[in-house]
């Protein structure tokens, strides 16, 4: 920022890929009176004005941690109310989110999850798998652990040989198999962990955490976020004098 005045877009380095961690709809609704479910519906519009400004932003990849593999352990009551929320984007939001030009991914396991729900991401995958906008990456039932353990237990059946995994041979099992890497990991709620969330992806991401609560993170606090994540000086664990001289490389 310049004398308190945010640069315009086009002197902001957008990241290929942007990854949130969409917390605090539980403390926006309490904060309010209202029940934890009206702060996950609360969410569940907000993500609408964070996709429009994503598109409007020109970010390429948006990931969201919608519901992790240990979420289920939350109250039966509050799952339930998830579950349909989600159910509802996807038999009603998916269309609009189509016309949009969203190409919808999913990140996690569909196994064990309401036939109904997984054969709506399915086909929300298989509708929307043509568009080129913005890839809209959903982790749901989705564990960073697990996800390792998916991808070992992949590779063991392969009969991988040792001495050919490497780093690309081993992100090739990962979920996120073909999307590059997160640039960016936003936090919201104040909370400063990565919660079992793209434990492999994340390992150069630059973190912003942010105090703003989910439901109320818009436009302008991504926004902010972009600003922000412009002002980093990405190294990759190199010295600045490297990451110099190779600007300076013809
Ligand atoms: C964290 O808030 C949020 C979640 C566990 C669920 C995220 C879901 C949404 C934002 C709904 C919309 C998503 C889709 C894909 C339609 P919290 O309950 O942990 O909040 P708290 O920490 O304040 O209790």
């Amino acid at each position: 920022m310049v004398n308190g005045k945010m640069p315009p877009l086009s002197e902001l380095s957008v990241p290929q890929h942007v990854a949130i961690i969409m917390d605090g709809n539980g403390r926006w609704a309490k904060q309010r009176g209202l029940p934890r479910q009206a702060g996950h519906r609360a969410g569940a519009e907000n993500l609408r004005r964070v996709i429009n400004a994503a598109v409007e932003f020109g970010i390429p990849i948006l990931t969201i941690y919608a519901f992790s593999t240990e979420n289920w352990d939350r109250p039966k009551l509050e799952v339930r109310a998830l579950m349909k929320i989600f159910a509802r984007v996807l038999n009603q939001e998916v269309y609009e989110l189509h016309e949009q030009g969203v190409c919808i991914h999913h990140i996690g396991e569909l196994e064990g999850v309401d036939p109904k729900l997984s054969a709506g991401v399915r086909n929300a995958i298989e509708l929307t798998k043509d568009n080129k906008r913005l890839i809209l990456n959903v982790a749901f039932n989705y564990g960073g652990r697990r996800e390792i353990l998916h991808a070992v237990r992949r590779m063991l059946e392969d009969n991988l040989p040792p001495e050919q995994l490497d780093e690309q041979t081993f992100d090739s099992y990962l979920f996120t198999n073909g999307l590059p890497d997160p640039d960016l990991v936003i936090r919201t709620s104040g909370e400063l962990r990565i919660s079992n969330f793209l434990i492999w992806q994340a390992a150069y991401a630059e973190f912003y955490p942010t105090p703003t609560y989910w439901p109320d993170f818009d436009r302008d606090e991504l926004y902010k976020a972009l600003v922000d994540y412009s002002s980093r000086n990405r190294r990759f664990g190199r010295t600045d004098a490297q990451i110099a001289s190779q600007a300076t490389l013809p």
